[in-house]
This record gives structure tokens, sequence and C-alpha cells, in this order.
């Protein structure tokens, strides 16, 4: 069941441990889930710089991720670049127990 109408369960928090991340799907989205610090955060998989669906894999500092790639870097608290001058979509993440569900976005955003 949904933890409030419009989220959506992706994921089981026990499989992503801490510093660590996975690739999930949201519809047609591929979004980027890590655990850091205790908390869940979700952010588009695919860098705005070349479009390698790839910031799953990135390398965590903080609450930033650097794509693999060439090494653009995003926050995972608004998906904003802080290098290179992109961004990727932010969701909304919430747990309830061993569930983490993402929000889906309005269409258009
Ligand atoms: S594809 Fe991500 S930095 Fe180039």
């Amino acid at each position: 069941m949904n933890a409030e109408p419009g989220f959506v369960r992706v994921a089981r928090l026990s499989d992503i441990a801490e510093g660590k991340s996975a690739r999930v799907r949201l519809g047609d989205d591929e979004v980027a889930l890590w655990r850091v610090r205790g908390e869940m955060y979700a952010i588009g998989n695919v860098c705005s710089h070349q479009h390698f669906s790839e910031l799953h894999h990135g390398i965590l500092s903080g609450l930033t991720v650097a794509c693999p790639m060439h090494g653009w870097t995003y926050s995972l608290e608004t998906g904003i670049a802080l290098s290179g001058n992109g961004r990727v979509r932010k969701y909304n993440v919430k747990v309830e127990g061993d569930d983490v569900y993402i929000e889906r976005p309005v269409p258009g955003e």
C-alpha cells in the first residue's frame, strides 16, 4: 500500500546500505536512490551533461554525488549541478518501515 496518494513504493530500505545507492524506476523515469546519514534522497539518474544513466554509480561526498563519467557534481538535496551547469529532477521520498516511496512528479514539471 502506498504511503500517500502520488507516492510509489520503489525499494526496500534494507536493500540499500548506508552510503550506497540503487537505480530504481518510477514510470518512465530512472532514479538514483541514495541512503546518506540515515536519510533517503532521490534524484534523476541521467546526468544532464552527456545523458549517461550513471548517477547511482556516482562518487558520494557529503550530500553531493559526482557523475562517474566526467565528474559533474549534483546536490542530493536539490538536484542542481554544483559543477557544470545542469540539473536533474529531485524527487520527494518517504520511508515507512522497510518500504521506500518516491512521489510521482506532477506532469509538466
Ligand atoms: S555524463 Fe555525467 S559528467 Fe559527463
